[in-house]
């Protein structure tokens, strides 16, 4: 993959970058993204009946050992090269903000220093009443353990569909969005909202916008820069060319 000559040149000089990632950033690690035909999750399973706080109330067990599955599938698995080209960033550019919808913990895995998570993480639980963070829990029993301080049931302390980001997080991510000279959405399909309006917000300011994914996006045509390609092998390409 060739990177334009203008990308390079704009990347050298740029004071503020903000970088959006989502699912495709994880993908080559070995972890399953959400709307690929067909290995996407949402393939398989229905948003529906386990990301929604109704799907929770209905069958909690469910919801619960289908993130507890995910929880364990992601402490198997390892950042890729397009996790640590972003460390690398972090590093090289004066101002960086890395925001994700990712909640596999591998960009702080890799070494990422500070992390915007906009939709939570799998490896924290909270209490679904009082909200309580909580470090321990029972795996082993057959209902979903419940917190030691009300007696709630856990729940993964992940933002799920219907429900708000938390508002400290978003507007730390607004902010960073509407101040960066460029704006990276990489990995992700661009659906989701509100993560997907952050790069809509970066141009409105006049920021450039590059797009990194496999596939073209809805967000593709509006991009000044759409580099197609896996992650893992496009961003190493590019630090490599801007400050190899
Ligand atoms: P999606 O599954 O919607 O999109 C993943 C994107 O990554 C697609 O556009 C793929 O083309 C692209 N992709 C796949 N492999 C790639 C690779 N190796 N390199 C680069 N791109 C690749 O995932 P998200 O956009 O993250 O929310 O989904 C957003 C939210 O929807 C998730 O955070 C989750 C989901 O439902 C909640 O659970 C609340």
């Amino acid at each position: 993959m060739l990177i334009p000559a203008e990308l390079v040149s704009l990347l050298k000089v740029a004071a503020r970058v903000v970088v959006l990632t989502g699912a495709g950033v994880s993908q080559e690690s070995g972890l399953r993204t959400f709307r690929d035909a067909q290995t996407g999750l949402w393939s398989q399973y229905r948003p529906e009946d386990l990301a929604t706080p109704e799907a929770f109330e209905r069958e909690p067990k469910l919801v619960w050992d289908w993130y507890a599955m995910r929880r364990e599938k992601v402490k198997t698995v390892k950042p890729n090269p397009g996790h640590f080209a972003l460390v690398e960033m972090s590093r090289l550019i004066p101002q960086f903000t890395l925001i994700t919808q990712n909640v596999d913990g591998l960009h702080q895995k890799a070494g990422s220093p500070l992390v915007i998570e906009l939709h939570g993480n799998l490896q924290r639980i909270k209490c679904s009443v009082c909200a309580a963070q909580v470090d321990k829990w029972n795996e082993s029993t057959e209902d979903v353990p419940r917190c030691s301080i009300c007696g709630g049931i856990l729940r993964p302390d992940v933002v799920w569909f219907g429900e708000a980001l938390p508002r400290a997080v978003l507007e730390a991510a607004v902010t960073t969005a509407r101040t960066c000279d460029l704006f990276f959405s990489i990995g992700t399909s661009a659906l989701v909202q509100p993560a997907a309006s952050l790069a809509v917000a970066a141009k409105h300011k006049n920021a450039l916008v590059v797009e990194i994914n496999a596939n073209p996006t809805p967000l593709t045509e509006r991009v000044d820069f759409a580099l197609l390609g896996k992650s893992g092998e496009v961003l190493p390409t590019l630090v490599q060319a801007v400050w190899g």
